[in-house]
């Protein structure tokens, strides 16, 4: 460690970088760098719910709350977050920053209470105003290096009636997002659709988002996710009982990354206050049924509110404190083989799109392919681009400790601090249990991935222990 020499700002500043760039390829998300798979460890992020969003500040504008959680979530294991409603308007280079040497990749919604499709007039709010807000989204954060996607839409289709009249719209706003960064930005960022599950156009609408209204593969209307919102493991569940066999079957010739965009059912017998859940679905999703076709997914939800899916509570004072929710997922991520998920390839990988046809379309939802087309000055900010106040720029931290106190479920506290990982890494379960000794899985594991010793390794070195303490960030570097 070369901390004290002068050059010590400039020998960090290469580690700024610590994450690859993630695209999709074929079926897969994969390290844009190094072409290895990347599978989602994931966790919706959304403190204080749609409340926690307001114009001027959103989950990702407050440096000492995403400190915080960074912190936590390293522990907990993720690799990922989702963060719902953003203000583009806004400053996100120290969120950002504290993720990205987190080794945490963002997965991140473009639309807002304000600026969404109305899911019964969808025509009435696809506008200028409306592609003007969502590509200065795009703006906003496609120079994070840990920016994972963008989720184009969430749960637009939710009944029969939705379906018949949404999926053009919400193609066509896929297909302008990836026609604004090809245009505009100077990477590949993957797009895709979170699914509600409606059992009975699921196929149908996997099919309406994954297929090519051209018959090529480059059509920038092919979504290059398929994500699902899935709360049918509940409890002590199984992989049937669950129906992931079914999904398993049904998506098992995908061209585009499916992947679980919220899982994490909490009512169930002898759920009290939502839980505590065991999480047993971890080891199913990323077990070899599952994770050929899967590329993982993202648990409902980091922060514990009224609808009581939390991991964590927050305390008025802005301490935290974990609820037993968070042990029981963390022993489950503990309990994975890293090295056997990440290595194992997806089945489909050279599936090309198939063409979009009525034919693919079986259960109910709209055959109509043909997409709206891009309205009012669309054309124009896609080909000029859009400002936004604070264009991204990756910033040094300068403290990587707790911002505020960790409490365990034994009610003593956590000494944690921020590991800045190595330019190629990502983080991973810790191996960790908050408030144990340190070994996470007791009992056997449940994997049905593997049988041999698959405890994780803890890989997060510290690299940059010790920094000067005092405000969290000094110095900008722009990428
Ligand atoms: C595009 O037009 C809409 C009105 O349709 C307007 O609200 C928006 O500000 C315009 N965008 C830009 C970048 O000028
Ligand atoms: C969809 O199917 C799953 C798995 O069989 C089931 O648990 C769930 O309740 C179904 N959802 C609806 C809305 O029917
Ligand atoms: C994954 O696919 C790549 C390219 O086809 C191949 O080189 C690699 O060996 C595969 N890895 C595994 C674990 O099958
Ligand atoms: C198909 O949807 C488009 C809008 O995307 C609409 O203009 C057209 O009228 C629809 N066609 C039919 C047959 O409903
Ligand atoms: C907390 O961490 C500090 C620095 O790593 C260490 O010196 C101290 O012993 C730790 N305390 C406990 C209770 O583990």
């Amino acid at each position: 460690m070369l901390l004290h020499i002068p050059t010590a700002i400039l020998a960090f500043a290469s580690s700024v970088l610590a994450t690859n760039p993630i695209k999709r390829q074929g079926a897969n998300f994969v390290d844009a760098d190094t072409g290895a798979r990347f599978e989602i460890i994931g966790i919706d992020y959304q403190p204080g719910a749609n409340a926690g969003f307001n114009p001027g500040a959103d989950p990702l504008s407050d440096s000492e709350t995403c400190l915080r959680d960074a912190i936590v979530m390293q522990q907990l294991g993720v690799n990922t977050i989702r963060v719902y409603n953003l203000d583009p308007t806004v400053s996100h280079d120290e969120c950002a920053s504290i993720f990205n040497a987190a080794g945490i990749y963002m997965l991140l919604d473009v639309n807002t209470p304000t600026f969404a499709l109305n899911s019964e007039a969808p025509y009435t709010t696809y506008t200028g105003a409306y592609l003007t807000h969502i590509f200065q989204v795009v703006e906003a954060f496609s120079g994070y290096p840990n920016l994972l996607g963008f989720v184009a839409g969430n749960e637009n289709i939710n009944d029969i009636p939705s379906g018949l009249i949404n999926p053009p719209y919400v193609k066509a706003v896929i297909r302008d997002l990836k026609n604004y960064i090809a245009k505009n930005i100077d990477r590949e960022i993957p797009v895709g659709y979170a699914a509600a599950q409606i059992n009975q156009t699921l196929v149908d609408q996997w099919n309406y988002f994954r297929c090519s209204t051209t018959g090529q593969d480059n059509d920038p209307a092919i979504a290059d996710f398929f994500a699902l919102n899935s709360y049918s493991w509940c409890g002590e569940s199984s992989f049937q009982q669950a129906g992931y066999d079914i999904l398993v079957k049904d998506f098992a010739s995908t061209n585009t990354p499916m992947f679980f965009g919220e899982y994490g059912c909490n009512q169930f017998t002898g759920a009290v206050d939502g839980g505590p859940r065991p999480f047993t679905e971890v080891a199913s999703l990323y077990g070899e049924q599952m994770r050929g076709v899967f590329s993982g997914g993202l648990v409902f939800e980091y922060t514990q509110e009224t609808n009581s899916f939390g991991l964590v509570k927050v305390n008025n004072d802005k301490s935290l404190t974990l609820r037993q929710d968070f042990i029981n997922l963390q022993n489950q991520y503990n309990k994975l083989d890293i090295k056997q998920v990440t290595a194992s390839n997806g089945t489909a990988t050279s599936q090309a799109a198939p063409k979009c046809a009525a034919s693919l379309i079986t259960q109910g939802l709209t055959k109509n392919f043909t997409l709206p087309a891009v309205p009012d000055n669309g054309t124009d900010l896609i080909n000029n681009g859009v400002t936004v106040p604070s264009p991204p720029k990756t910033v040094s931290l300068t403290s990587t400790a707790l911002p505020a106190a960790v409490t365990n479920v034994q009610g003593s506290k956590e000494n944690w601090t921020l590991k800045q990982l190595s330019n190629d890494e990502s983080n991973e379960p810790s191996g960790n249990t908050a408030g144990g000794a340190g070994s996470g899985s007791s009992g056997s594991s449940s994997g049905s991935g593997s049988s041999s010793s698959n405890m994780a390794m803890p890989t997060a070195m510290p690299r940059v222990a010790g920094l000067v303490a005092g405000s969290l960030f000094m110095g900008a570097m722009v990428l």
